[in-house]
């Protein structure tokens, strides 16, 4: 398994999510979450209707910045395990994506970057 770098360390603010596009699709595909050096990810789509969650870039958390919200219909979710925590997708959640700190911190998925789980739309 090949490790994949998204980028460094302190090109994602603290406290704060940044999406990524790692299969130069054209749109982002995931999202990661950074406190401090703890990281998070997931792909970046909503279990309620599978679009994505921002809308408009990096737009990911919600004012509080303590859970990620989906623009279309203002589901939040947990910004440790992805469940949905409110909204029309509960007992649902965003799926995981392994992600962590690399040498030189920087910030690595494995390559081609895999779900820890796959959920169903
Ligand atoms: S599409 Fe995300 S809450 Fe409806």
């Amino acid at each position: 398994m090949t490790a994949r770098t998204l980028c460094h360390l302190h090109e994602l603010p603290d406290g704060l999510a940044r999406g990524f596009d790692p299969g130069a699709t054209g749109q982002t595909t995931m999202l990661v979450l950074r406190r401090g050096r703890q990281l998070r990810a997931f792909l970046d789509r909503c279990p309620h209707h599978g679009t994505p969650l921002a809308w408009r870039a990096d737009a990911y958390l919600n004012a509080a910045g303590d859970r990620i919200v989906c623009a279309a219909h203002g589901a939040l979710f947990d910004t440790d395990t992805g469940a949905c925590t409110l909204g029309p997708c509960l007992g649902q959640g965003l799926t995981p994506v392994a992600v962590r700190l690399g040498p030189h911190d920087q910030v690595q998925i494995d390559e081609p970057h895999s779900p820890i789980q796959e959920t169903s739309p």
